[in-house]
């Protein structure tokens, strides 16, 4: 499975990473994640050089980690630091320390080579960054099926009227003005509804019962997996300021070839002390992708088969296909420069 490396991906939500040792695979590579003494995040390889075993069933002592199989210490910069079983330390016994970043909630890894992890090549994903006046909250999902096909889905918000009642503007996707634009490798596909019924989920955000309005949703695609879906209403010919905005993340990090992890996170800008408001938005989301989007993807992924290429099943090509087709392309553009340029990355990934 060739996947981009020279890449940040989502790890884990940051108040995922704590003292406790929490394991993930991340590009079919087993990775322990925690936090050092000072609250900073570590991520080792969670394979021991001796006999292989998960470190993550091992014990932090301080900020180091030892084997709970035969007792190796390493740092958290992944240097073998006391061998219990004699006075050397054996040669090779260092194990891989990935670069980690803090960012938006999230913590991100960078699973290629260590030297180019520089964090301005993280997107800009503001306003996840913004505090006052806004409510965030955050959601995951194990998807068994490959992240490309989960990119698809959200780059084709067409699914939306047919698989998701509560997202829906009320039909008429042939009425909706779509836009899709490439620009220096970020990909967006935008959709607007003049005076639509605006979806349950927006009138309830914005504190109304029934509502006719301009509708938004501008999806925009960072390679290899994030995802910042920016959703409105306003009244008609209104501005989006005086509006009611709904703004996604959809973080997609390949575990395998057939499993993804599915980071999301919510941010809104109206009523955003209302607790019941926020619990039924992570209802309804989880719902939305759990119960809808989830059964069909992974059913999808099953039809198509494990490693199969969708495009080599010459699937039927419809206009709503552009952006997903684009992203596609610049993923595989990607992908084939890397494995061209840098060979020596990935066997050194698997050091
Ligand atoms: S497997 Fe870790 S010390 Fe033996
Ligand atoms: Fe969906």
């Amino acid at each position: 499975m060739e996947y981009l490396r020279n890449a940040w991906y989502a790890a884990a939500a940051e108040s995922d990473v704590t003292r406790s040792l929490r394991r993930r695979i991340i590009l079919d590579e087993p990775v322990v994640l925690f936090r050092r003494e000072d609250g900073s995040p570590a991520a080792l390889a969670d394979r021991c050089a001796h006999r292989f075993a998960p470190l993550s069933r091992g014990a932090l002592h301080g900020d180091q980690l030892q084997c709970g199989y035969h007792g190796l210490r390493y740092d958290a910069q992944g240097n073998c630091v006391h061998n219990p079983h004699g006075p050397q330390i054996p040669a090779h016994a260092g194990i891989r320390a990935y670069p980690l970043l803090a960012r938006y909630g999230f913590i991100w890894i960078w699973p290629g080579d260590p030297a180019r992890a520089d964090p301005r090549l993280l997107p800009d994903l503001s306003p996840f960054d913004r505090g006052e006046g806004w409510r965030v909250q955050h959601g995951y999902l194990g998807i068994r099926a490959h992240y490309q096909l989960i990119i698809d889905n959200l780059l084709d918000l067409s699914h939306v009227d047919y698989l998701h009642p509560a997202f829906t503007t009320g039909g008429a996707i042939g009425n909706t003005r779509h836009e899709v634009i490439e620009t220096d490798g970020v990909v967006h596909s935008n959709r607007w509804k003049p005076n639509c019924t605006v979806s349950p989920l927006l009138t309830r955000c914005w504190g109304r019962i029934h509502v006719i309005g301009d509708a938004r949703s501008r999806m925009r695609w960072h390679a290899p997996g994030t995802l910042f879906l920016d959703i409105g209403a306003t009244e008609p010919g209104g501005e989006p300021r005086d509006g009611v905005t709904l703004s996604f993340l959809h973080l997609l990090t390949p575990e395998t070839a057939t499993r993804t992890h599915y980071f999301w996170a919510a941010i809104r800008n109206r009523a955003v002390d209302d607790v019941e408001l926020t619990n039924w938005i992570q209802a309804t989301t989880e719902r939305a992708f759990a119960d809808e989007d989830e059964p069909m993807i992974e059913a999808q992924q099953e039809n198509i088969g494990p490693g199969v290429d969708i495009a080599s099943l010459r699937p039927v090509y419809l206009s709503p296909d552009l952006a997903p087709a684009k992203a596609r392309r610049i993923l595989a553009r990607l992908i084939e420069a890397e494995r061209a340029a840098a060979p020596a990355v990935r066997s050194a990934a698997r050091a």
